[in-house]
């Protein structure tokens, strides 16, 4: 199994304000891999580092073996790294097709078949391709922020906050798109509050408790440690 994403003991934080500490893991290729930890813990700090929206004080990020630490998010989205962001962070007023649009900045080749494949994963984005972003469902808006991330053709798709305030039925059909995208090819690294669900769809884990990566294993090992259990799956 091949690296796909090397994360090297990575610091930083906001101000004077240490948050992430020696933070060291990787994804694999092909690999679907999860992110737990309370709130607050950084976890959106290290998957904004990851794609150079924060600073990284030190450490390094290394990617497809190209060193990526603190390069131009412009860079990162090229090299192949595409992130949905906790919130979604759509453009409110503009249409699922203009959202769309935004995630090919990167790179504008052969943007009408990107866009259709995207329509194909999310047929009901089709349906909604000419409503605005602000006016659709939570779910809706979660295919938007994903298909978005998907324009940029990334090899390594960062989820954060994957279910955060959607149904269970717009979650169990998201889970099986998210789990389609991976076959094809893409390794994902996701963050989900939902412990349980989120240890069966991958394949290892990481937990982050303020700002350090205190356990990490193959996920079918977490889903029965006694720690994991009591801290998360309130058992
Ligand atoms: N822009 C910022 N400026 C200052 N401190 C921040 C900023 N963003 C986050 N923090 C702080 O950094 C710490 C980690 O926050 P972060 O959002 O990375 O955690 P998280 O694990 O994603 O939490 P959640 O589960 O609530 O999304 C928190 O103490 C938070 O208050
Ligand atoms: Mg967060």
């Amino acid at each position: 199994m091949s690296v796909l994403l090397e994360v090297k003991n990575l610091n930083t934080g906001y101000g004077d304000l240490q948050i992430l500490r020696n933070i060291t893991m990787e994804v694999n290729e092909g690999e679907i891999v999860a992110l737990l930890g309370s709130n607050g813990a950084g976890k959106s700090t290290f998957m904004r580092t990851l794609v150079g929206l924060n600073r990284a004080w030190s450490g390094e990020v290394i990617f497809n073996g190209i060193k990526l630490t603190n390069a131009s998010s412009e860079k990162i989205v090229k090299s192949g790294i595409s992130i949905v962001p906790e919130g979604r962070r759509l453009f409110a007023g503009m249409t699922v097709t203009e959202n769309l649009y935004m995630g090919a900045f990167a790179n504008r080749k052969n943007i009408h078949e990107r866009i259709e494949k995207i329509f194909q994963i999310f047929p009901r984005l089709f349906e909604r391709k000419d409503h605005l972003a602000g006016d659709l469902s939570g779910g809706e808006q979660q295919m938007v922020a994903i298909g978005r991330a998907l324009m940029n053709e990334p090899k390594l798709l960062l989820i954060d906050e994957f279910s955060l305030g959607l149904a269970p039925a717009v979650v169990e059909s998201l889970v099986k798109v998210v789990q389609d995208i991976n076959k094809s090819g893409v390794s994902i690294l996701i963050v989900e509050q939902d412990v349980q669900m989120v240890l069966e769809m991958s394949q290892r884990a990481y937990v982050m408790e303020v700002g350090t990566i205190t356990i990490s294993g193959k996920s079918s090992d977490l889903i029965n440690d006694p720690k994991i259990k009591q801290a998360y799956l309130g058992i």
